[in-house]
């Protein structure tokens, strides 16, 4: 599949935008300050905090699993059996105490965050996929 280039000039703090790549839906989310800050403080509820298991591109195996903490780049792709998690940007606390923002998959009740990063005691074995991108200018990014 060729590579997808996306216009994110456009997205507000909070925003997701889905494109498609490769056959798949991949999310482009701007993260808020809050949630960036928010982030570090859930690691001991996580399966693989470190994303040691390498489901991102050596740029973005860091902390926010991303190039820039702003946006925040992933496969729509439960790890499960391949449904695709619904963003809750204000309700995901009803999910995971104290945790603001994440994804939920609604087929068998995986949860993950906004690094996508899986939160324990779910079916989902792997943290979400960060897909290859790179940034042209501020207002686009290409994904594969
Ligand atoms: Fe997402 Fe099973 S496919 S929890």
């Amino acid at each position: 599949g060729a590579p997808v280039e996306v216009n994110i000039s456009k997205v507000e703090p909070g925003q997701l935008i889905r494109v498609e790549w490769r056959g798949k839906p991949v999310w482009v989310v701007r993260r808020t300050d809050a949630v960036i800050n928010e982030l570090p403080t859930h690691d001991d509820k996580l399966r693989d905090p470190a994303s040691a298991e390498m489901q991102q591109p050596e740029y973005a195996t860091n902390p926010l699993r991303s190039i820039k903490p702003e946006y925040f780049i992933a496969v729509g792709i439960c790890t499960h059996l391949g449904c695709s998690p619904t963003y809750l940007p204000d309700s995901f606390g009803e999910q995971v105490e104290g945790v603001t923002s994440g994804f939920f998959c609604p087929c068998h009740g995986s949860k993950f965050d906004m690094a996508g990063r899986v939160f324990q005691g779910v079916p989902a074995p792997l943290n979400l996929v960060i897909p290859p991108h790179q940034y042209v200018d501020d207002g686009t990014v290409i994904i594969g």
